[in-house]
């Protein structure tokens, strides 16, 4: 277990050095905030979505490393994913962080993300793990709007 934690810790300070697809996305068809009114870290997430699939994921913002490292891994869990999939990981992503799910149970789904399931130990990181998330999920319910390119 003490091999793993050291592990999944490795995961999450390489995504937050180096955060996969971290960028504007021009093409997005759907766009959404996350801000954490706590500490003010926000991030934008672009998605392309063509026939019920998220072709592509991008984001942008700041924010620590929990919280990045969390968008980084989504945005490669989530790409290639039909809408209702993502919706799907996002439930149960939610539910191991705060603790109601055992990431154990999951870690075929979970893939990468099972790395943060130490963060139901730490109430106050739940909004740090799940703040691109929140603005995922809205971007995936939310109606396909053009998204200004200004
Ligand atoms: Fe701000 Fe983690 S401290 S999102």
């Amino acid at each position: 277990m003490e091999g793993l934690r050291d592990l999944y810790q490795e995961v999450i300070l390489d995504h937050n050095k180096n955060p996969r697809n971290f960028h504007k996305l021009e093409n997005a068809n759907r766009k959404a905030d996350g801000t954490n009114p706590l500490c003010g870290d926000h991030y934008t997430i672009y998605l392309k979505i063509e026939d019920g699939r998220v072709v592509d994921i991008a984001f942008e913002g700041s924010g620590c490393a929990i919280s990045k490292s969390s968008a980084s891994i989504m945005s490669q869990e989530v790409k290639g994913k039909t809408v209702e999939e993502a919706e799907k990981i996002f439930q149960l992503f939610h539910k191991v962080v705060t603790g109601e799910a055992d990431a154990l149970d999951h870690l075929e789904e979970l893939g990468k993300l099972a790395a943060f399931a130490g963060v139901a130990e730490f109430p106050i990181r739940v909004k740090c793990a799940t703040l691109a998330w929140h603005a995922l999920h809205t971007a995936l319910t939310a109606e396909e709007k053009k998204v200004s390119s200004e």
